[in-house]
Parts: structure tokens; sequence; C-alpha cells
């Protein structure tokens, strides 16, 4: 299965996805094949490194077309920092890297954020692979081209807009995720589905089990579609100045409960609970049915994801961190809000008062 990104139908920055299972040794012939390059600098993090050591030799060092060297970052959100990218940053220097170089990030979102920015300034740029292993990375961080680190004031501070020359999806990752970056990751999936298809929301109510179980099939479709309704947002608005908010569903109060808990909270864990808020604030305002409403907050439920997090912080810090994250403007705050499962608007202005009866509910 590959799904196509065309950028400003400028064939230089269009790239695919490649969505399969068992698909990741296909890597060891598609790079010399497709980019030839003089060599490859596999970036990854400890964990996966320890678990996927075995195919890390098969597929990158083996090559007899280039050499390839791997550097690995201690696993974890820590590594998304200056002092990591730094020092990533010198590795990759000493390699002597040229302009045809080929950066690979092997792993989850931090992987992919911080080597998919390090490409973006190495040389002036680049070009990178995302290879994606965990949910979040495969249906949201690897697409789209979102790159940054974290600063001690907040999350991803400092970052670019920088598109990958290919992403390769392989599902199968998938079974060794511990099962919190499992249910983390699933509260991606669950979002998507909600702004942009109602028919795939449908799906996932009826194949609960499969999920619960890792159902290779039931992920496959599932990854499938949340990458295909992310990357036709991306096409039509790159950098965010319209449609490509309505992926920050549930982001606006997730942000803020991260934030709340010193980044504690899983992201996917915090999404979930502003999913159920946002849904909330939408039902309030008259345009979400209660049947939505409610089909949103069992489908939560049921992957464990509605856990009443925010019940820990107030709901005056949360809405201070809501407003350091997002511009206001003296009638309220713009939110991403559904009118119904599969349809979701941007810029809607909401009050104060409105939002925190939908939190505190
Ligand atoms: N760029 C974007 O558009 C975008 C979008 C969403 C999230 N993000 C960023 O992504 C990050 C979160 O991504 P994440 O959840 O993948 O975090 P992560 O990269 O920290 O991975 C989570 C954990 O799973 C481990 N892991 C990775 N793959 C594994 C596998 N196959 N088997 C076993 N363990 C595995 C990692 O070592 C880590 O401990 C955050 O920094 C977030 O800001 C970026």
């Amino acid at each position: 299965m590959e799904i196509k990104v065309n950028l400003n139908k400028r064939s230089d920055r269009t790239y695919k996805i490649q969505i399969g299972r068992k698909d990741f040794s296909s890597l060891k012939k598609l790079i010399p094949q497709k980019f030839a390059p003089d060599k490859c600098i596999v970036v990854t993090d400890s964990n996966v490194k320890r678990i996927y050591n075995s195919e890390i030799k098969a597929v990158f060092l083996s090559s007899k077309e280039h050499r390839s060297f791997v550097i690995t970052i201690p696993a974890g959100e820590k590594s998304k920092s200056q002092k990591v990218r730094d020092k990533l940053e010198r590795e990759i220097i000493k390699l002597n890297p040229s302009r045809q170089s080929l950066l690979i990030a092997f792993g989850g979102g931090v992987v992919g954020d911080i080597a998919g920015f390090l490409a973006s300034t190495i040389l002036r740029g680049i070009k990178y692979i995302q290879v994606p292993t965990t949910i979040i990375s495969q249906v949201d961080s690897s697409v789209g081209g979102k790159t940054g680190i974290n600063l001690p004031e907040s999350k991803n501070l400092i970052g670019t807009i920088y598109q990958p020359a290919h992403v390769q999806i392989d599902i199968d990752f998938i079974q060794t995720l511990p099962e919190e970056e499992y249910f983390n990751g699933l509260a991606e999936i669950v979002k998507s589905f909600i702004i942009a298809d109602e028919k795939a929301f449908g799906y996932l109510e009826k194949n609960i089990n499969g999920l619960l179980k890792r159902n290779p099939q039931t992920l496959q479709y599932c990854i499938k579609q949340s990458v295909g309704i992310k990357s036709k947002i991306v096409e039509q608005d790159e950098n965010e100045t319209g449609l490509r908010k309505i992926l920050n569903f549930g982001h606006t109060v997730g942000h803020a409960i991260e934030a709340c808990s010193n980044y504690r909270v899983k992201h996917g864990f915090a999404v979930a609970e502003g999913i159920l808020v946002e849904a909330q604030i939408s039902n309030q305002l008259g345009k979400l049915s209660e049947n939505d409403l409610q089909r949103i907050k069992n489908i939560l439920e049921k992957f464990g994801l509605s856990k009443n997090i925010r019940r820990k912080y107030d709901f005056n810090s949360i809405w201070k961190k809501i407003l350091f994250d997002k511009k206001k403007n003296k009638n309220g705050v713009g939110f991403s809000l559904i009118s119904k499962i599969g349809k979701c608007e941007y810029n809607i202005l909401v009050e104060r008062y409105v939002v925190k009866s939908a939190y505190n509910k």
C-alpha cells in the first residue's frame, strides 16, 4: 500500500509513504536504488537499538553500495533537548556528511523529530527518511514534516517544517511496543477518525477487540486510514495556516494538561482527555449531538483512555497554559471543534466560561 504526498505539485518535494507488514527489509534495496547516498547515518534510540539490533545490521550496516553508521540517543522525551541535539550534531559532522548523505530516523516520534530537525539544518538541509516504530510516529509525527526539539519553557519551541524524502511504515514494529505506549498512540488514531472519517470511526467501534489484541489486519487498516487523513490535510495546508489546524482537535486542552503535569502525563492520554472536553464544548455550543458525544466517550473508555486525569489539575492552571499556547482575542480562544463525527472546523472562538464548564463536567 502506498500513499503519495503531493506538496504544491513540486515533484522535488513529493514523497511516498510505504505502509505494509514485514516491509522494513525492503529499505535495503530501496535506499541505493532511489537515493544512491554516499553514506547513510541512522539515528535511533537505546530501546529500539536493543530490540532491533540484528535488523539494523541486516538492513543498514550490510550494504555494499555505501557506508552506514548508527548513532544511538537515550530513549525518551528528555532526548528532544538542546544538549542531545548539540551532541548529535557534532557526531554527525564528525562523519563528514555531504549533500548526498542520507539521514535515517529509525524510532518513535522523539527520534523522528530530532533527526528531522538536524536533517533540515546540517549543510542547510540533507535528505532524510522516516522509519517510524511507534503508533504516534507512524500515524502522526512521521507525516507532515514538523521537526523540532523542546526547551525548558515548553515543548517543540524550536523547529522547522522539513519534509522527509520517504516514509517506511512497517506495522509489525507495533507488536513490541510496551502496553502504555500502545494505548497512548491509539488516541491519535481515534482523533483522526473523529475529525475526518466517520466510516473509519464505525470500523473502530466494530473492531475494538482486534485493536485491544493488536490484530495486524485491524492495525493496518487503522494506520493506513489515519496516515491517509493526515497526508491529505498536509497536502492542502503544509504550513498550518488553515485546514491543518483541525489536526489540533483535542490538543488545546490536551497540551495544557501535559504542561500542567510537567509532561508526566503522556501526550496520547492528555489528548484523549482533551478530546472529551472539546467534544463536550461542541455539544454545549449546540454543534455536536448527544449521540455522537456518547459514541466518542464510549470508544475512549473501551481503550482505557477515559481516566479523568484532568481532575488533578484545576481549571485556572489549565486556562493559563491554554493562553500561553494559543493566540487569544478579546472574545476567547480559537479551538478546532467537531460538528459531527467526521467533520471538524477550526478557529472557533470559545469563551472561558464555556471551556470551564466543559472541563469541570
Ligand atoms: N512532528 C510531529 O508532527 C509530531 C506529532 C506528534 C508527536 N510528535 C512528537 O513525538 C514524540 C512522541 O512520540 P512517541 O510516542 O513515538 O515517543 P518516543 O519516541 O519517546 O517512543 C516511545 C517509547 O517507545 C520506545 N519504542 C519505540 N519504538 C518501539 C518499538 N517498536 N518497540 C518497543 N519500544 C519502542 C521508545 O524507545 C520510547 O521509550 C513527542 O516528542 C511529540 O512531541 C511530533
